[in-house]
């Protein structure tokens, strides 16, 4: 463990709030009579200072305000947004969010399966599939948002069911309760409706995944042990983290969970900025059954949710390997109690292949540095799915995001052996709904300082001609996004599409501005038709790439509320202004998809799946600048 500087106590302004502040700021809420008992904190984050007042602050002015954000649902169901100021402790704005619905709290998620089990009519729809009794509580409850397919202003949840083998259960998926979706009014935590489409028999398999499935574990696995004798090579100073050149703070918002700030490279002693902010600022899961257990879940786990409180408890040996720091997180449950998540952020470092390698065949030398890479992530559970946010930085300037998925396969009951069209079975009875997981990435780039250009590089063949005589010829297209309507653009893997964000007031050796290019990964279109529920919701999906003037108050690309939201807000509305982008503090939202068809190996728990993208550097260095990592210590690597 690296020991973490206790003595850098003071806040830095981008430093998340921590449990004093969450608590202080509750306080407040209730002295002010804005979180009487019975009400509901539904979040509680720092309201993030504006980039001029941190510039300022950086320029010899006062330090930025801590103020906090709470959004709060009172006895009668309304939704109020309220700021705190932290010096102190005083409510300085509220808001009415009428006609909103902030996001489901993990206690309305609880409470919700509650309501179910108390409910004359859900039991009856139980006692149809013949569960009764001490059965009853072994059905597994899930509350899912409702995107906008209940009407009116009711908060509401629609519940599924599965049935557990028994209390020690891992697997509750394995028996869908086909055919039940109970709503339930969140506001009154009582059962409005049972929709129950027909019942089908209860699948009798028991699919825990513990002891190799039932089958034991291979007995030809060998340790690896991982060690760093002399401990990594990174510091943490509060939540400033340094590693080799790389300058950065680590933050985590209630929302996004982990969020890195000032992404930065020291070189030659000058300490040059790249990213500003960098976090996944939205995560929707579209399905594309018509089950009607299945077809109206359209989830967005950060903006309907939060992904915060959901983060896991990493453990050494396990979620991570070697030299590991961690860092706790906090959050405010619905009642307005902190919890501290132990272990919530994963810092460590990687060995990463070869960085660099060359045999010279006239010396006969070879030359090869090893790479490797540092990692910052944590892993949420989100009902049945665990999603990992991992991102990495690297020797040669790159920085990689990736989302790892896996956990279990939502499924639903069907008639066993019937062919699925739009799912797979993935047991008799069991069907995986094909389904889409989008990540949408809020990149605020700031390369060497903050006004930068944004442009498209498409790579094209040269047409046939005295210029192009054997055909072979191809060069690069450069497309300027002068307005937000020109920079709303798709992935074109065929052309080996590039973002590039570039600085024209600095210029490298060559005397090109530096930049930085966003490299987009594997992706898909949302398969959903446009003018759908979920596309009108989803506005935001209409292209992968989106870029728009920074906006303190522009944080999340389907706006504040997503919740029950009819859709238009968030990107689609801000950027119909059609904004000037050039030389502006530009802000990237990249949007990319894990397509999953359900395959039998994704059962009973699914292997990970990776998703994300790459940032590297173009012409910001002069050279490569991963030239001076040094030979592999103790290893015979630079020889003749
Ligand atoms: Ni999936």
């Amino acid at each position: 463990m690296t020991p973490i500087d206790h003595t850098a106590t003071s806040t830095h302004p981008l430093d998340p709030l921590s449990p004093d502040e969450l608590e202080r700021s509750v306080v407040a809420l209730r002295r002010a009579g804005l979180a009487e008992l019975g009400s509901r904190v539904i979040s509680v984050d720092l309201l993030e200072p504006d980039k001029a007042a941190l510039r300022a602050w950086r320029e010899g002015g006062a330090v930025p305000e801590r103020e906090a954000l709470a959004v709060v649902l009172d006895i009668s169901g309304e939704a109020r947004e309220c700021t705190i100021g932290l010096a102190g402790d005083t409510i300085t704005d509220t808001r009415s969010l009428a006609g909103m619905q902030p996001a489901v709290s993990m206690d309305e998620y609880f409470e919700a399966g509650a309501a179910c089990r108390r409910d004359a009519g859900y039991q009856e729809a139980l006692a149809r599939r013949g569960i009764e009794g001490d059965q009853v509580e072994l059905v597994h409850i899930e509350p899912w948002t409702v995107g906008s397919f209940e009407q009116g202003p009711r908060r509401m949840a629609r519940c599924l069911s599965w049935l557990r083998s028994s209390l020690d259960d891992v697997n509750p998926y394995g028996r869908p309760l086909g055919g039940l979706v109970a709503l339930v009014d969140l506001t009154e935590m009582q059962v409005v409706r049972i929709d129950d489409h027909g019942t089908l028999p209860v699948p009798d398999g028991d699919w825990n995944y513990r002891d190799g499935g039932g089958d034991g574990y291979r007995d030809d696995q060998r340790p690896i042990e991982i060690t760093q004798p002399e401990g990594p090579s990174f510091t943490l100073h509060g939540r400033e983290l340094r590693w080799q050149k790389w300058r950065l703070r680590v933050g985590f918002s209630h929302r996004e969970s982990l969020v890195l700030h000032e992404i930065c490279y020291e070189q030659d002693g000058e300490v040059r900025p790249i990213c500003h902010r960098a976090s996944i600022a939205e995560l929707v899961i579209p399905y594309g059954d018509p089950n009607p257990t299945v077809h109206f879940k359209n989830v967005f786990d950060i903006g309907e949710y939060g992904v915060g409180p959901l983060v896991n408890a990493l453990e050494l040996g396990c979620d991570c390997v070697g030299d590991i720091t961690y860092l706790d997180a906090a959050c405010v449950n619905s009642r307005g109690e902190v919890d501290v998540l132990p272990n919530a952020i994963c810092i460590h470092e990687e060995d990463y292949g070869i960085l660099w390698k060359h045999h010279d065949d006239n010396t006969g030398r070879t030359d090869v540095a090893r790479s490797r890479r540092l990692v910052i992530s944590c892993i949420t559970t989100v009902g049945n799915y665990e999603y990992g946010f991992f991102w990495y930085l690297y020797q040669d300037g790159g920085i990689q995001f990736e989302g790892k998925l896996t956990g279990i396969v939502l499924t639903a009951g069907v008639p066993a052996g019937e062919p699925q069209r739009h799912a797979t079975e993935v047991a008799p009875g069991v069907a995986a709904g094909y389904h889409q997981h989008f990540f949408t990435a809020r990149l605020d780039m700031d390369v060497d300082g903050e006004r930068n250009v944004v442009f498209e590089v498409d790579s094209a063949p040269e047409p046939a001609g005295p210029d192009n005589p054997e055909g072979s010829a191809f060069t690069t297209h450069r497309r300027t996004f002068q307005r937000e309507s020109q920079a709303k653009r798709d992935v074109a893997p065929l052309q080996a599409r590039r973002w590039r964000v570039e600085n024209p007031a600095r210029t490298n050796r060559m005397g090109e501005a530096v930049a930085y290019e966003l490299v987009p990964g594997d992706n898909v279109a949302p398969m959903a038709l446009p003018g759908s529920q979920f596309r009108r919701r989803a506005g935001f999906l209409d292209h992968h790439l989106w870029v728009t003037p920074y906006r303190r108050d522009e944080r999340f690309p389907a706006g504040e509320y997503p919740n029950q939201h009819e859709g238009g807000d968030g990107l689609p509305r801000w950027t119909a202004a059609d904004r000037a982008l050039e030389n502006e503090d530009v802000v990237l939202w990249y949007s990319f998809g894990a397509h999953h068809i359900p395959r039998l190996e994704d059962w009973p728990v699914m292997p990970v799946a990776y998703c994300g993208f790459h940032l590297r550097p173009v012409g910001f260095f002069d050279r490569s600048p991963a030239l001076d990592v040094p030979p592999p210590h103790g290893a015979d690597c630079n020889h003749r």
